[in-house]
């Protein structure tokens, strides 16, 4: 089966309903996926069904979903406009994470989602669903910022509404986030390098700090001879990236 096999989310849902190895399966009541793709392109992944999901077989459905519709409604959109998925498709026993085999068994499912849909955005809420497009990046550093992923589809961290509904701090942050998604989504946030990846503007801030120290006179520059030896050029060159921390 080609994931080009696939014309509708309602036949990639109902195929890997029965091709998957998701343990989770024999405790579950049924598998939790929308079928409509969004007309916005923009597409929300979170962690994993809970008991209202499990029962009505939709996403989002209970209290973590009603914040969500709300956050939504404030920056101008409504749940139909959007596609939620989430990284594991049937719920854990008694709510617990998914575990890294349940995640890894659901992975493909997921990834046939995106492909048909073709997102203009991802924006995976909570560390699960982060970790599966930015695996070292920690969701209390990242979120509220976007990123370019490999595959050109810039994804917009997000906390999990959930963690949200017990912690009033969080939950202003949430807001806050949710306003500079639709900054970046009217596309009031330049798409610059830094912009897309917090890590590099600090690295980006401390080569500025060492470009003074060289433009001061601080670091003295090495004369590099060429060898003739490629291998060897690039070892003296890696010295010289390493003095100048570029
Ligand atoms: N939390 C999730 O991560 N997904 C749901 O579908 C519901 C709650």
């Amino acid at each position: 089966m080609k994931i080009s096999d696939f014309k509708t989310l309602k036949e990639i849902h109902e195929y890997f309903a029965v091709h998957n190895s998701c343990k989770l399966k024999k405790s579950a009541t049924q598998p939790v996926y929308e079928i409509e793709p969004p007309k916005s392109g923009i597409v929300f992944i979170g962690e994993a069904p809970g008991l209202n999901e499990d029962k009505q077989g939709k996403p989002f459905v209970g209290s973590a979903g009603k914040l969500l519709d709300e956050l939504l409604k404030s920056i101008g959109f409504s749940r139909e406009q959007v596609y939620v998925t989430n990284v594991v498709k049937y719920r854990p026993p008694d709510n617990r994470e998914p575990l890294p085999e349940e995640k890894d068994a659901c992975r493909v499912w997921v990834n046939a989602e995106l492909l048909l849909i073709k997102p203009k955005v991802i924006i995976p809420l909570g560390k699960h669903a982060l970790e599966r497009f930015i695996p070292d990046l920690k969701i209390s550093l990242a979120h509220g910022q976007a990123y370019m992923h490999s595959s050109g589809i810039p994804i917009f961290a997000m906390y999990h509404p959930a963690v949200a509904l017990y912690n009033p701090i969080l939950k202003d942050t949430l807001a806050k986030d949710f306003l500079t998604l639709k900054d970046f989504l009217d596309g009031r946030i330049t798409p610059e390098v830094a912009l897309y990846n917090p890590i590099l503007k600090d690295t980006l801030a401390k080569d500025f700090l060492t470009l003074k120290d060289f433009l001061d006179g601080k670091i003295t520059p090495e004369v590099i001879e060429t060898t003739g030896n490629p291998i060897e050029d690039v070892n003296k060159l890696s010295a010289i990236e390493d003095i100048l921390k570029l």
